[in-house]
């Protein structure tokens, strides 16, 4: 045999024997052989490697020791979107969580969960492709997250090769990367010693720890990770999620050992009351418990609305909460002119993070928790909410109290404040104030709109106050020596920023929509809005009577986007940003190929074997359009037991009518 042949052989040994010796010790925390023992085989590995650098493969575990640096992350979509949940934050919302699910899907049939801890770290999608780890990602925006591959494989418990005989063609497995409170207090110790920032806790240490450009120096940090789910279980074969962390335990994965599969709601509330017990003397941190409908079939019955699937949801801890002094209060003008009274304290550790300022949300609240400057006050965090002040503690007054007054003036632009009726919320209605108008920069910039990095609230100020930027075309006209001449800024951070401004100039539909800050146009209805016309060109020219059809699309959005497209001011904005180069994307999947599309639905009457959301989601699933109101549009009109007028005035305009049965049969056939 030549010396090639021997290494090669050599090596798929070492390879073998590390890879088993890291799952015992990893993921099975049952070590089988010394540290010392693993650290010789894994140095002969390297060597032998140096030796034949032709023999090194990507599944090696050499790959785990961190790559060169890199300047920025790719961007990588993800082929299902990773979707996030709806919080239940009582046993009673979870009881209304069940009854929707009963509701939605019009039977009695009992419904069986599984409740896992939900981890407190980073969620990842690891791309395994015929069994070799390709790609790792973060979440992102949910369509497109980073490429944190080199990082990823740094993971000792991620397996690069699967232990599966017959790995299927492409694999994608969701799970969240954390690290332990062990290792969280042993990286701040050595931090403190090295004179470094201590991370605030561990949740921003493993954050910081997988978004490094350098994976040597994430390698030497202790992330780790459960996974909970791949993307397609049906395609797997699986038909439950028990069965669905059993297939990723088996491929070699660490899947958190207090999942349980519930029979009743009453076993998940009992879970969730136990894991509430223990959640203190776990080696990690969880901020709660997932609960998810065991069956698969009854997941792609049940799918999903705009962010999150109907078939899980979150059940959270009760927010942490801790006393400090309310030393003033100041007051913020939103980007539509709200003014909200901002809590200033005493900086107090609630939960870990130091909270400074906490909203008050509005005057009506000030007046009703009776809450005044220099009281002491009790604060509260619930996971990523802003901090919010609960109450004053009355008993510690001291008489040195005083009233908190609501200004008359907009404290940035002097302007009358209003409050229009029916509102809570006090208003500057001036459209030039400027206060109003960095608020919107910064919105367009920000996580809820095209998240730019380097442009957070800070940058924004900065750009603003200097005058560099006073409206979104002045973004994009931003040159990277406008920004390295900025105090505080080099010419590194000014490249990436300038960077990631290139990078944000192809956003998505929903988003640009979203990012626009149109009053009550949140991402849900931008969502909406794309899904039904797909461009940004239609969506200008939209008339009051095309808004109406679409459902979920009320009178009083209706009105805030015709008011705003019908804004010369505006309209002339964005074809700035167009000749800019801003060109916004309409997200494929085009419904053209669907089976459904371009066909309206209306339904009238009950019908048996679903709901009408049931009805109303498939139809949208298969690429149909769903109508609230007869119109020219619709094109069939289902029609249930007990149908209304609907029915008859269908049948004056001669359009199709379908029975309960037609209806199934144009589903099931699509
Ligand atoms: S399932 C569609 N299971 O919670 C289902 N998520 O708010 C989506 N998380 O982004 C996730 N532990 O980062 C699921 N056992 C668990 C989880 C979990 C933590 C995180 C995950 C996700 C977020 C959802």
């Amino acid at each position: 045999m030549s010396d090639l042949e021997d290494a090669r052989c050599r090596l798929a040994g070492l390879r073998e024997q590390i890879n088993f010796h890291a799952h015992r010790y990893y993921v099975l925390d049952d070590p089988a052989i010394s540290d010392g023992e693993y650290d010789r085989l894994f140095q002969e590995l390297l060597t032998l490697e140096e030796e034949h650098p032709s023999l090194v493969t990507a599944d090696s575990p050499s790959q785990r020791v961190g790559a060169e640096p890199l300047a920025v992350f790719n961007t990588v979509e993800h082929r299902l979107p990773m979707l996030s949940l709806e919080n239940a934050f009582s046993d009673d919302d979870l009881v209304a969580f069940q009854d929707r699910l009963y509701r939605f899907l019009n039977s009695p049939e009992p419904i069986s969960y599984v409740a896992e801890p939900k981890l407190d770290g980073l969620a990842v999608e690891l791309v395994y492709v015929k069994g070799i780890l390709s790609t790792g990602s973060t979440r992102g925006d949910g369509w497109t997250g980073e490429d944190i591959t080199a990082n990823i494989k740094t993971i000792p418990a991620i397996p690069l090769r699967l232990n599966l005989d017959e790995p299927p063609g492409i694999l994608e497995i969701r799970g969240e990367v954390f690290i332990s409170k062990a290792g969280f207090r042993k990286l701040n110790d050595q931090r403190a010693q090295d004179g470094e920032n201590l991370f605030a806790n561990p949740r921003n240490a493993a954050a910081g720890s997988l978004r490094q450009l350098d994976s040597r120096i994430t390698a030497k940090r202790p992330l780790d990770i459960f996974v909970y789910g791949i993307s397609d279980p049906d395609g797997l074969k699986c038909k439950s999620q028990t069965e669905v962390l059993e297939f990723l335990a088996r491929c070699g994965f660490k899947v958190n050992p207090l999942a349980r599969s519930c029979r009743h709601l009453d076993e998940v509330l009992a879970h969730f009351h136990h894991l509430r017990g223990i959640r203190h003397d776990l080696p990690y941190e969880i901020d709660g418990m997932v609960v998810k409908v065991d069956s698969v079939q009854l997941q792609q019955r049940l799918g999903t609305k705009a962010r999150s699937p109907r078939w899980a949801i979150a059940c959270k801890f009760q927010a942490v909460q801790a006393t400090t002094t309310l030393l003033d209060v100041e007051f913020q003008v939103g980007r539509t002119g709200a003014i909200t009274p901002v809590a200033i304290l005493e900086p107090v550790n609630v939960g870990g993070v130091t909270v400074s300022r906490a909203t008050l949300h509005n005057e009506d609240e000030i007046r009703r928790k009776d809450l005044k400057k220099n009281d002491r006050v009790l604060v509260q965090r619930a996971g990523d909410v802003i901090p919010e002040v609960v109450a004053p503690i009355k008993d510690a007054r001291t008489g040195n109290e005083s009233a908190i007054v609501m200004p008359e003036k907009c404290p940035a632009c002097e302007t009358q404040l209003t409050r229009r009726e029916g509102e809570v919320a006090l208003r500057c209605e001036n459209l030039q104030c400027p206060a109003q108008k960095l608020r919107a920069l910064a919105h367009f910039a920000g996580k809820s709109g095209l998240d730019i990095e380097g442009f957070g609230m800070r940058s924004m100020e900065q750009l603003f106050e200097a005058g560099l930027v006073t409206d979104l075309p002045g973004l994009y006209r931003l040159t990277e020596a406008d920004l390295a001449a900025l105090p505080g800024w080099g010419e590194k951070s000014a490249t990436n920023a300038r960077a990631a401004l290139e990078k944000s100039k192809t956003p998505v539909l929903s988003r640009f929509i979203a990012a626009l800050g149109i009053r009550y146009v949140g991402e849900v209805t931008a969502q909406l809005l794309e899904d039904h016309f797909r461009s940004l060109e239609k969506i200008i020219h939209l008339t009051e009577e095309e808004l109406s059809e679409v459902e979920g699309i009320g009178p009083q959005v209706s009105s805030s986007l015709i008011e705003f497209f019908h804004n010369e001011r505006i309209l002339a904005m964005l074809s700035s940003l167009q000749s800019l180069g801003v060109s916004v994307q309409s997200r494929e999947e085009s419904v053209s190929g669907k089976p459904l599309s371009g066909r309206v639905f209306l339904f009238t009457g009950t019908l048996g074997s679903f709901s009408r959301s049931e009805a109303k989601a498939r139809v949208k699933s298969l690429g149909g359009q769903v109508a609230s109101a007869l119109s020219r549009k619709v094109t069939d009109v289902v029609c249930g037991e007990k149908p209304g007028s609907k029915l008859s005035k269908a049948r004056d305009l001669g359009l199709a009518i379908l029975s309960e049965d037609d209806f199934k049969m144009v589903i099931n056939r699509s």
